[in-house]
């Protein structure tokens, strides 16, 4: 595994992604982030979406998952919570390049535990071992 990590770049048209400070400056806002084909979870601005897909699977909220959402290092430097940002905005933290190239960031893809949603988020899952199971829905 690299610890490369890199700070965001440009993001598609639609997608805001920005490096920003881990301290919460304004009341922490509640937003919701929809799975593309499974479900949604509930989040507030100040925690990782990896965090909030994680409880919203605990209670059932993301039945279309193929399987367990799975999970590694919960820093950014595995790769296996990658996701690709269709709409909305959030704030990111450093993530390995080793798992997400430039080239994939700006094309949304982004590591779930690396990212604070700043408004409701619509994202799709992109980790191998869920690939293998079953095909998500594509856009
Ligand atoms: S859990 Fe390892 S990169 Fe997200």
């Amino acid at each position: 595994m690299s610890d490369e990590t890199a700070s965001p770049s440009p993001s598609p048209t639609g997608i805001r992604g920005a490096a920003a400070p881990l301290a919460p400056s304004v009341e922490p806002r509640r937003v919701t982030i929809t799975v593309e084909g499974c479900g949604s979870a509930t989040a507030t601005s100040e925690e990782r979406v990896l965090v909030a897909l994680e409880r919203a699977q605990g209670f059932g909220r993301l039945k279309g998952l193929p399987r367990k959402l799975p999970v590694g290092c919960r820093r950014g430097g595995c790769g296996i919570c990658r996701v690709r940002i269709l709409d909305g905005e959030f704030r990111l933290t450093p993530m390995s390049r080793a798992h997400v190239s430039a080239a994939d960031e700006a094309g949304g893809v982004v590591l779930a535990c690396a990212i604070y949603a700043q408004s409701d988020l619509t994202l799709r899952l992109e980790t191998p071992s869920l690939g293998k199971t079953r095909s998500l829905p594509t856009n």
